[in-house]
């Protein structure tokens, strides 16, 4: 049974919103984006044959969530992104038919299946597709779902998301959810045949007592779980901590999988943007690097998406390696380089601490490198999309403080507008008695991504005066000297105007 991919009938509200979200000041042009309408998790994040498959959670016909399809689009590069056809629309009845939510891809011997969840009414239960060769078209199986409730014996929260993978002879899956009372959990199934699965028992289940309204609360339900070994001894589970209209942020456990369970080392925050990226999914690739994307999601009013014709931003895809003190660092993948273009290096030396704009670099589409060496006690501040009379910036800032490093975001005056979003962000900075940081900071419009010394911290910003923040500066507080300082303006990944909807 194939599905129905042919436009729906009535698509009126659709009408112009590609056009509308090609000519919005405030859509990134490095980063993934949907071609207009709504674009939430990435999904079956593969290396398939050589190509990169990123599937995503799409609403094609407006900026909003309801009827989630699968978009999907391809690259050799992970740099430029294609557009391919829809992969799954909801189907007209079936446990599907009120979306396609969040799912993996996995290689079922040689035959390409998604492992979904099917969304009807307020339930979600785990479907089954299969691909043709080249991952275009996509057939619904007929036993769907293939599991028909959530275990019995526990009072389960929700039941959604998938990670699904191989392990000898069998299949083993987790599915997301949370025990009533207790925490986040992630459920353990096994399978011959991907169709047929037996419950195993919860891998692992967090205890949601534990909330000081901190961003590292486990939530009362885990969403978009993933688990993979990232060397010998260490396995990473990583999860959105979810809970109904207060938290959303993506979190992850060290630890050790063994057998049937889960033994955890360590709890540690993704990113510190929190629920600017969300629930992520991660792959690792034919050069054995694991790759991961997450959801940056928006930071405006619902009245200004709705104007903007689109919403959403898929993170720049992130290289995931394990660091010596047991934690993990992130860095964009090496290949987003081949975007820069316009090199500008600014002298290095110490920094004084009046504030310098550096007239040689702007723009709203940049990528900034800089190795910085502070002193004890010496804080650094970049500046990036200010406007000429300084009302609207973007702080970024680096502490060597007597309790360790600290890394921070101020939002409060990116964009003037009181709706915006401007809570500010802030995490810890692992720091080396030289008092080294390295900082890079992504800027691509409305999404900024900044890494430094391997944590990551993603946001969205909105100046009101696009055209004029695209102003740089930077300044320090104490002894900061600068070791080196590169910037590039990055051209767009997409150059062809707005992109069929409906691809
Ligand atoms: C996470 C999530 C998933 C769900 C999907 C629905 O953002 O809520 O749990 O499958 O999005 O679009």
């Amino acid at each position: 049974m194939t599905h129905d991919l042919t436009l729906p009938s009535d698509i009126s509200g659709a009408e112009g919103l590609a056009e509308r979200a090609e000519r919005d000041p405030h859509r990134p042009r490095f980063h993934f984006t949907s071609p207009g309408g709504w674009l939430n998790d990435p999904n079956g994040l593969t290396h398939w044959n050589g190509v990169y498959h990123l599937f995503y959670q799409y609403n094609p016909l407006a900026p909003a969530h309801h009827r989630i399809h699968w978009g999907h689009a391809t690259s050799t590069d992970l740099v430029h992104w294609t557009d391919e056809p829809i992969a799954l629309v909801p189907g007209s009845d079936g446990p599907d038919r009120d979306g396609c939510w969040s799912g993996v891809l996995v290689d079922d011997g040689g035959v390409p299946t998604l492992v979904y969840s099917g969304r009807h009414g307020n339930r979600e239960l785990p479907c089954v597709a299969t691909g043709s060769a080249d991952l275009r078209r996509w057939t619904k199986d007929p036993a769907n779902p293939v599991i028909s409730a959530p275990p019995r014996d526990l009072d389960a929260t929700a039941f959604r998301d998938h990670c699904v993978w191989r392990e000898g002879q069998v299949w083993r899956q987790l599915v997301g959810s949370g025990i009533r009372g207790v925490g986040g959990t992630a459920f353990l199934y096994e399978s011959d045949d991907l169709r047929t699965w037996r419950y195993v028992g919860p891998l692992l289940t967090g205890d949601a007592s534990q909330n000081r309204g901190e961003l590292d609360w486990t939530g009362t339900m885990w969403e978009c779980v993933d688990l993979f070994g990232i060397d010998d001894d260490t396995d990473v589970l990583i999860f959105s901590a979810w809970d109904e209209g207060t938290t959303y942020h993506p979190l992850y456990w060290t630890g050790r999988y063994q057998g049937d369970t889960f033994t955890p080392t360590a709890l540690h925050r993704l990113d510190y943007g929190g629920r600017y990226f969300y629930a992520p999914q991660s792959t690792r690739d034919a050069h054995s690097r694991r790759i991961m994307f997450g959801w940056l999601q928006e930071g405006r009013s619902d009245a200004a998406t709705a104007r903007a014709g689109w919403c959403g931003v898929m993170s720049l895809p992130r290289v995931v390696t394990l660091g010596a003190d047991g934690q993990l660092v992130q860095a964009p993948v090496p290949e987003l380089a081949r975007l820069r273009r316009d090199h500008v290096r600014v002298p290095a030396g110490p920094l004084d601490n009046t504030y310098t704009r550096l007239h040689s670099v702007r723009g709203d589409q940049l990528d900034i490198e800089i190795t910085l060496r502070l002193a004890p006690g010496a804080t650094a501040r970049l500046v990036v999309r200010e406007t000429p009379d300084g009302a609207e910036r973007t702080v970024v800032e680096v502490s060597r403080l007597p309790t360790g490093g600290v890394l921070r975001l101020h939002r409060e005056a990116s964009g003037l507008d009181p709706s915006l979003d401007a809570e500010p962000r802030h995490g810890e900075l692992p720091l080396s008695g030289d008092g080294l940081v390295d900082l890079r900071v992504l800027v691509d419009h409305s999404a900024l991504e900044i890494f430094s010394n391997g944590r990551p911290l993603a946001a969205r910003i909105y100046p009101t005066r696009p055209d004029e923040a695209v102003g740089v500066g930077i300044s320090a507080d104490g002894d900061v000297t600068v070791e080196s300082f590169d910037a590039w303006r990055m051209a767009p990944a997409f150059t062809d105007g707005p992109r069929p909807l409906w691809p």
